[in-house]
């Protein structure tokens, strides 16, 4: 079994997924079952996932995501969607809270707050909906990799023509397309590029 550490340092964006290995149900299941662990804001999980799988599916993706090989080569591709509008009372997601014994006073403190203070205008609604649904992405690719599975980020696609594709309507975010599969071993991938490190990205005051 991989540790988290090996799981960090082996993840690949592959660009060359193996056409003729599946990626069964069951699996696909384990990984976004562990991924949900993640944490959102509230716990509000404002996130949703389409699944694609067929071969109109692709195809149909594949013309508004500028033609990537990879969405007709892996085996399924994740359209990562996010919600603006689940800070709104309407999500009950917000009442879990009660499950763990918060007062029904502050949760509803808390729903108010949400709505008049930090996600009152669209862009805020938007940042929360990108926020939360980002973390999901990355943990969906480390689950991923943890059952053997390889993965590919993308944000090379159309929106508009994405989203009138697969009838996702206008107050929905799409925030990236995940391919999952297996690695084509007969391909080679560029080395890793260069990270910056703490020296560069670190500053402390
Ligand atoms: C938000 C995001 C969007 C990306 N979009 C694309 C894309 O549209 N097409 C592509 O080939 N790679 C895409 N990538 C992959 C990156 O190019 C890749 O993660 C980066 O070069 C680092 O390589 P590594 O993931 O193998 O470490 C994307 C990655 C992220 C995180």
């Amino acid at each position: 079994m991989k540790d988290l550490k090996e799981i960090f340092e082996e993840r690949r964006s592959v660009n060359f997924f193996d056409k003729n290995k599946d990626l069964d149900e069951e699996t696909l299941e384990k990984i976004i079952d562990l991924a949900v662990l993640t944490p959102s804001a509230f716990n509000l999980q404002p996130w949703e996932i389409i699944a694609v799988k067929s071969k109109e599916a692709k195809e149909k993706l594949y013309d508004v995501a500028l033609k990537q090989p990879k969405i007709l080569d892996a085996p399924v591709t994740l359209i990562m969607v996010g919600d603006k509008n689940g800070y709104k009372e309407d999500n009950p997601a917000w009442w879990y809270m009660k499950d763990v014994g918060m007062p029904d006073d502050k949760i509803q403190g808390s729903i108010d707050f949400a709505k008049n203070v930090l996600y009152n205008t669209d862009l805020k609604a938007n940042n929360f909906a990108v926020r939360n649904t980002s973390f999901l992405c990355m943990s969906i690719m480390y689950a991923a990799k943890y059952y053997g599975v390889d993965s590919h980020a993308m944000i090379g696609f159309e929106e508009d023509k994405l989203k009138e594709a697969f009838g996702i309507p206008e107050d929905k975010v799409v925030v990236l397309l995940i391919s999952l599969g297996y690695f084509d071993e007969s391909k080679t991938l560029y080395p890793r590029l260069k990270r910056n490190g703490y020296e560069k990205i670190v500053k402390v005051v």
